[in-house]
């Protein structure tokens, strides 16, 4: 099978495709051949080792210091089952699914093997195999953050970063969960934020939210731009601060904020799992949920699309497709 490969760490240059052995499933696992993938933010990280401050060693021991121990990159995909292990029992062969792999990443290819029980679901008739791969990287990362940060209906919730993968579907859940949701982001993307359910929105050139006397039950910060230094005083007495983006002292004082009972922080990595896609899935056929896509390229286009990534000038998701060619700019819902 073909898949894009890398053996240093670097620019998107790294990327090279190759043809490599197509993987066998375990008794446990469903082998899916990729229809869609899609480039993340933390693909470009770990492509590039642009590691959140003091993360670098850390990821080192997983990821590799010198070179990649996981040459094949991508995290979320969608497509259809062709081969099941024995013991299989949530999927069979021609079933059209969608799911995220985290860390064990590999969408990068033809063929992606994973475990049954992974965060993996059949995918929803109403989407098509693009919309789908770009779904759960944002949406499980905005889930697994406002259940650790205990969100409640009726909270005002501010995202900060609301344009991007994470940002855009932390403020759909958001929405979904009755919170009253204020986006900060440029004027270039407002629009985007305020079809996505938004209640107010900031632009972040013209106005610093820190500074304009509002209270939040919940600051979502993607951006890394609101650590509690400079963000702290915009929260409730009993406000949550959620670092989706943050580095590691901020991620050790968020545990020990829980010790200290005092403004919650929330940080570390988001865990997936396959209860929260069919969540997503089942907001997704109510129409309470969008898929946001900015750009599609084809396979053979990846390093572009890596290139155009790490620009952090994506609004919400860059797909790629394995099956056509085909490039797309925009917003496509
Ligand atoms: N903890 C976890 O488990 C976890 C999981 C997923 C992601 N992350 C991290 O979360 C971060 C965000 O991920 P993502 O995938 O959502 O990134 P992304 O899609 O690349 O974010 C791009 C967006 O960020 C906006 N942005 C850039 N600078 C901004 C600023 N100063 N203020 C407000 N918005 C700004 C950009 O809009 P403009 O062009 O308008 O500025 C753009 O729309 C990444 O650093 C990623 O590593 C962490």
């Amino acid at each position: 099978m073909k898949a894009f490969i890398f053996s240093s760490f670097g620019s998107p240059s790294v990327l090279k495709m190759q043809e490599v052995s197509r993987p066998v499933p375990g008794e446990k696992e469903v082998l899916v051949k990729v229809m869609a993938t899609t480039v993340t933010s933390a693909d470009c990280r770990l492509r590039a080792r642009n590691m959140p401050r003091g993360f670098r060693f850390l990821s080192g021991l997983i990821f590799g210091f010198k070179k990649p121990r996981k040459p094949i990159l991508g995290s979320e995909m969608a497509g259809v089952v062709t081969e099941t292990g024995s013991k299989v029992t949530r999927f069979r062969k021609g079933d059209a699914v969608f799911g995220m792999d985290g860390m064990n990443l590999g969408c990068y290819a033809e063929y992606k093997l994973i475990r049954e029980d992974a965060a993996i679901v059949l995918k929803p008739e109403s989407l098509t195999f693009e919309e789908a791969a770009s779904l759960p990287f944002g949406a499980l990362t905005a889930i697994n953050f406002f259940r650790r940060g205990k969100l409640k209906s009726g909270e005002h919730v501010l995202v900060n970063g609301a344009s991007g993968s994470v940002g855009t579907a932390a403020v759909q859940i958001a929405v979904n969960s009755g919170a009253v949701v204020t986006a900060v982001c440029s004027s270039a993307n407002r629009a985007l934020v305020q079809s996505l359910g938004s209640d107010h929105v900031i632009d972040y050139t013209t106005e610093d939210f820190t500074r304009n006397g509002q209270t939040y039950d919940m600051i979502v910060d993607t951006a890394g731009t609101a650590p509690y230094s400079r963000s702290g005083s915009s929260l409730k007495p009993d406000g949550r601060l959620l670092l989706v983006l943050a580095s590691l002292p901020d991620t050790l004082s968020s545990y020990a904020s829980v010790l200290f009972n005092k403004n919650k922080l929330v940080a570390g990595p988001a865990t997936e799992k396959h209860e929260d896609l069919e969540y997503l899935t089942g907001l997704v056929e109510r129409e309470l949920y969008k898929p946001v896509i900015d750009r599609i390229y084809s396979f053979e286009e990846l390093p572009e699309a890596h290139a155009y990534t790490d620009s952090g000038r994506k609004r919400g998701n860059v797909v790629i497709i394995l099956s056509q060619r085909t490039k797309t700019d925009g917003i496509k819902f």
